[in-house]
């Protein structure tokens, strides 16, 4: 773990990151997208198919429903910060040719990359955290995160690890990962209720830059 250093030196040195077995099935590492500037910073739960490929988190159909749902509360994804509790994408496979299939991490994945995650955020000390789905959840507030009950309401962050600068934390707000809701049988509800949480992040981010 370099010290000191900006996101692009997190990035270089998560290229090699052997932290957990995750690293040697999957293409490679996928670290973060987003200026170091952003006031709001968004957390996923670990690379799908397609990030894995392209080296960029949310490229997929998830990243897709998260644009549309940031673009209605008036949030543009190119101004987050945008990453995953876990950098690597762990999937089973039934042989080399066959179709990738999508595994939740666990607790020691998750335990493994949290000094990148650490790292990022004391970097980029953003005004929001935004964890979508349990497991960034988890990641950010430990294992009593529940995204259902937590969901939709500022909460304050606690801090990921002692910052040597001082800073404060920041809020945190949880809703549902993307995924979940492209998995639901009522996408239409599911889909407005992550919007209405994104519109708390939006007022934040409003009230904020006032
Ligand atoms: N799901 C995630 O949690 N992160 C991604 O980057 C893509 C899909």
């Amino acid at each position: 773990m370099p010290e000191g250093g900006g996101i692009t030196s997190l990035r270089e040195a998560a290229r090699g990151c052997l932290g957990c077995e995750l690293a040697g099935p999957a293409t490679q590492t996928v670290f973060s997208t987003g200026p170091v500037t952003a006031r709001l910073a968004l957390v996923g739960e670990q690379p799908g198919d397609q990030e894995d490929r392209a080296g960029a988190p949310f490229v997929g159909p998830a990243g897709r429903l998260l644009d549309r749902a940031l673009a209605e509360v008036g949030i543009d994804r190119s101004d987050c910060y945008v990453t995953n509790a876990v950098k690597h994408f762990r999937f089973s496979q039934d042989g080399p040719r066959a179709r990738r299939i999508h595994q939740t991490p666990e607790a020691w994945h998750v335990q493994a990359c949290r000094p990148w995650l650490s790292a990022e955020l004391r970097v980029l000390d953003p005004v929001l955290v935004v964890a979508l789905g349990a497991t960034a959840a988890r990641a950010l507030l430990g294992p009593a995160a529940r995204v259902r009950r937590d969901r939709g309401r500022l909460l304050a962050r606690p801090a990921l690890a002692a910052d040597p600068a001082g800073r404060t934390d920041g809020w945190l707000l949880v809703t549902v990962h993307p995924s979940s809701v492209l998995r639901a049988q009522d996408q239409a509800g599911e889909y407005a209720a992550l919007v209405e949480d994104l519109r708390v992040a939006a007022a934040l981010l409003s009230e904020q830059a006032g």
